[in-house]
Parts: structure tokens; C-alpha cells; sequence
């Protein structure tokens, strides 16, 4: 698949590895960011003046509706639905509040899974329209071996990677590819606190980009390459050497 002249939806585009996504695929496709935060979209239009923006929460239904109503309008199809808007939290079980608690277990399980599962299922028709649609998740290296402190988050990413096998499964007499990349750590404010090699967000948007276009489905950046094999075939040792 040639990323030229497509119509991409992104979730997220506004930061991270989204923006850094936006800043890759313009100006050869249209891109269409979904994002939640006026500021951030305002700073993205900025940044990139072709990039269109519908004000979106993703956890948020009619938002949703609107926004893909929107497209239809303006667009008549999406070629590509990049499913990256994400979030994640630290925190101890045994010292956390319910109401903390809930509060964190529900964001990431409501943004990280159900969002962009919801989301792919109402893009539907408009992905039909075109002749060689894409959807993407874009999931985690830990979704196959968690970092303990990162519970919640881990494993709304294990639900999405079990999700997007399923799909992937799921659709494979129609014409509609089911992919799913497993970044890095990658230098975004996602991870801003955390001590560790991070990757250029460029960096791994130009790879992510080239093995997306090369027709790969499970694409593994850097460490996650590791990490996927080490965690079936070492999988206590691989989760004792993430959770020193
Ligand atoms: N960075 C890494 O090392 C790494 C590694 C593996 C996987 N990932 C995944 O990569 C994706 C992008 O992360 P990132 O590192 O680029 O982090 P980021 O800079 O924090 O970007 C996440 C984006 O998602 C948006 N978002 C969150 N909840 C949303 C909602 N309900 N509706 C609309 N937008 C929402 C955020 O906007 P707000 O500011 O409005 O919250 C933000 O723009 C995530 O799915 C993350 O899990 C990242």
C-alpha cells in the first residue's frame, strides 16, 4: 500500500506519536486528527495548516457519531483509521483510593480498549467505501508482558492486542486489513517521568510508516521486536527483568 493520497482519521494527532504520525503523512495524504483538547488542536493546526481537526473525546459517543458524520460529509470514505489516542497511569493497588482507583481503571480501559473498538466498528461504512481500507491499533509492548506498576494500562493494551487478533480474524474475507504496530518507548509526555532509552516519536513514525506500507500486520519497533519473543520464551524472566 502507497500512503499517497489517502484519507487517514487519527486519534490523538495532536501530540506524541500522533502528531509525529500527522507530521509524516502530510502533505501526500489528507489527515484528519480527532483530538479533545482546544489548545493542543489549535498548536496542531498550527504546526501543520492542511491537517483538519474534529473536536473529539473518543470515550464519548456522540462525539463519535458527530465526528464520523462529519467525515462522510466532507471526505465520503476513510481509507485509514488510525487508532492511537491512548493513556496510563501509575499506581500502587494496595494504597489507592476506590475512587482513584476506579477513576484510573476506567480511563484506561474506556480510552485504551473500548474507544477504539467502538470507534473501528461505527467507521465501518465509511472503510467499506474505500478500495483498500486500513485500521490500525496502535498497542503496546506490553500488552504482551506487563510492567506491574502500569496494571491497568498493561492490560487494557492485552485487550486491544487480543482484540485486534479477533478482528483481524473476524474480517479476513473482506478487503480490510487489520493491523496492529507495538511501539517502543518512545520520548513522548506519556513517559515523561520515566527513566529509560526512549525513542525519537519521528523515528519511529518513519518506521512504523514504512513497514505499514510494506503490507505488515503485527509491526514490532525496537524493543517491543524483543520483548514479543522474550515473552514467550522466557516469560518469568522477561517479567522479572521489567519489574526490577
Ligand atoms: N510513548 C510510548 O513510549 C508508547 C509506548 C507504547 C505505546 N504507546 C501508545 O502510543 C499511543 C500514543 O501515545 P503517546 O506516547 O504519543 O502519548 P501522548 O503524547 O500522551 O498522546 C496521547 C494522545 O491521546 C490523546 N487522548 C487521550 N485520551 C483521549 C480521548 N479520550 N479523546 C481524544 N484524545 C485522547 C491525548 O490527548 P489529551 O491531552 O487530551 O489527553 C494525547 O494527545 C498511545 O496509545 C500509547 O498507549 C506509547
Amino acid at each position: 500500500m502507497r500512503l499517497q493520497n489517502k484519507i487517514i482519521v487519527i486519534t490523538g494527532g495532536a501530540t506524541g506519536i500522533g502528531r509525529a504520525l500527522v507530521a509524516e503523512l502530510l502533505p501526500a495524504n489528507t489527515v484528519i486528527s480527532l483530538d479533545r483538547n482546544p489548545e493542543k488542536i489549535a498548536a496542531l493546526g498550527t504546526a501543520f495548516p492542511q491537517v483538519h481537526s474534529i473536536r473529539t473525546d473518543i470515550t464519548n459517543d456522540p462525539e463519535i457519531k458527530a465526528a464520523l458524520a462529519a467525515i462522510a460529509r466532507d471526505f465520503g470514505r476513510v481509507d485509514v483509521l488510525i487508532n492511537n489516542a491512548g493513556t496510563g497511569a501509575q499506581f500502587d493497588f494496595a494504597d489507592t483510593g476506590e475512587e482513584p482507583l476506579q477513576g484510573m481503571l476506567r480511563r484506561e480501559i474506556n480510552t485504551n480498549y473500548l474507544a477504539p473498538v467502538l470507534l473501528t466498528h461505527q467507521a465501518l461504512p465509511l472503510l467499506k467505501k474505500s478500495p483498500s481500507p486500513v485500521v490500525v491499533f496502535v498497542s503496546s509492548g506490553l500488552a504482551y508482558m506487563p510492567i506491574a506498576s502500569f496494571a491497568g494500562y498493561c492490560a487494557s493494551k492485552a485487550a486491544m492486542h487480543a482484540f485486534a487478533l479477533s478482528l483481524r480474524h473476524q474480517l479476513r474475507k473482506t478487503n480490510i486489513q487489520v493491523v496492529e504496530v507495538l511501539p517502543p518507548t518512545v520520548d513522548t509526555d506519556f513517559n515523561k517521568g520515566i527513566q529509560a532509552p526512549k525513542m525519537a516519536p519521528a523515528v519511529f513514525a518513519k518506521a512504523f510508516l514504512t513497514q505499514l506500507e510494506r503490507g505488515k500486520t503485527s509491526i514490532n519497533i525496537g524493543q517491543s521486536k524483543a520483548l514479543s519473543v522474550f515473552s514467550r520464551l522466557l516469560p518469568g524472566l522477561a517479567f522479572k527483568m521489567l519489574n526490577r
